[in-house]
């Protein structure tokens, strides 16, 4: 039983500021790390809740390349299937404030070099795991494939649909499990408008299980998630911490979520768990250095249900 992520590896240039600079001013950051990418997030954050990990991808022949390919490396990851493209690493300018907010602007650079013909390399682990993960920080037309190879080989996939961007609704049909935002729900609906309450995204969720997708959860930052599907509606609600840094948070989310449901846990169950994996993820700088492990979150949930019982 395993997992596979076919998706992004970026440099991550993140600068911790009082707060976010406005156009044309220039403040002074405090902090400054690398390594990231959602595809890369994911990956660390489904072998750190201890899931068998495959990741996907790929990174340019440059130094920040060689960077992320060595922290695979050092995290027991085979990074056979990290291709050395001959664009730049894929780069991320990421700003921090105080509280944990954050704003990001991604170049994707390698991240779209890899295309539909590379996945024929990963055929071997996607018929082995027991779930496949993904995102939208890599080419369309590579996840539309992914999502082929998944529904014909009857693998369950879950995407996370993050950057939002226009999608092509074929990817939907068949699709085990979606894990939008509340930005990127709007985006797959084709709308602007924005939801007011829990019920309303489960509600206008609701309308992607028309599309074909099995399960849908709507990952709604400090309130909680919520999950559709054919069954009904699930709401978990988020843990209360303090935040330093939200970048990576869904990451962590849909990285759990997937190890939890190979580890055999229902959907409820898994929520739970990648609601936990993600409060301890904002608690610390970073996303891939903040990720959270297996024992650490297990912790904190039973911490939390003495908190309940008390
Ligand atoms: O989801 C967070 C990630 O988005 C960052 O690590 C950054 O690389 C961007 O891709």
């Amino acid at each position: 039983m395993s997992v596979l992520v076919v998706g992004s590896l970026n440099a991550d240039c993140v600068a911790r500021c009082d707060r976010i600079p406005r156009p044309g001013e220039t403040v002074t950051g405090k902090s400054f790390n690398i390594l990231g990418g959602k595809g890369a997030n994911q990956a660390f954050a489904s072998k750190r809740m201890g899931s068998e990990t495959v990741m996907a991808g790929a990174v340019g022949k440059d130094s920040f390349g060689d960077r992320i390919v060595s922290a695979f490396a050092e995290e027991g990851f085979d990074t056979n299937h990290i291709k050395r493209a001959d664009s730049c690493t894929g780069t991320c300018l990421i700003n921090v404030e105080e509280g944990g907010q954050n704003c990001i602007c991604v170049v994707p650079g390698a991240n779209l070099d890899y295309s539909p013909e590379d996945l024929s390399d990963v055929m071997p682990a996607l018929l082995g795991v027991s779930y496949v993960v993904s995102q939208f920080e890599i080419g369309s037309e590579t996840v539309s494939e992914l999502a082929r190879l998944c529904r014909e080989n009857g693998k369950r996939l879950i995407l996370n649909p993050a950057p939002s961007r226009k999608t092509d609704k074929s990817i939907l049909d068949g699709l085990f499990l979606l894990t939008p935002n509340e930005t990127e729900l709007s985006a797959l609906l084709e709308t602007d408008r924005t939801f007011k309450t829990v019920q309303a995204y489960a509600d206008a969720a609701r309308k992607l299980l028309d599309c074909g997708v099995q399960n849908v959860i709507v990952t709604l930052g400090t309130v909680g998630s919520v999950l559709v599907n054919r069954e009904g509606t699930e709401f978990v609600p988020a843990f209360r911490v303090n935040a330093v840094d939200t970048v990576g948070a869904g990451d962590a989310y849909t990285g759990s979520l997937a190890a939890m449901l190979d580890q055999g846990y229902t959907l409820k169950e898994a929520m739970r768990v990648a609601t936990a994996a993600s409060a301890l993820e904002v608690q610390k700088e970073g996303a891939i250095p903040a990720m959270p492990r297996r024992e650490d979150v297990f912790a904190f949930l039973r911490e939390q249900e003495k908190i309940t019982k008390a």
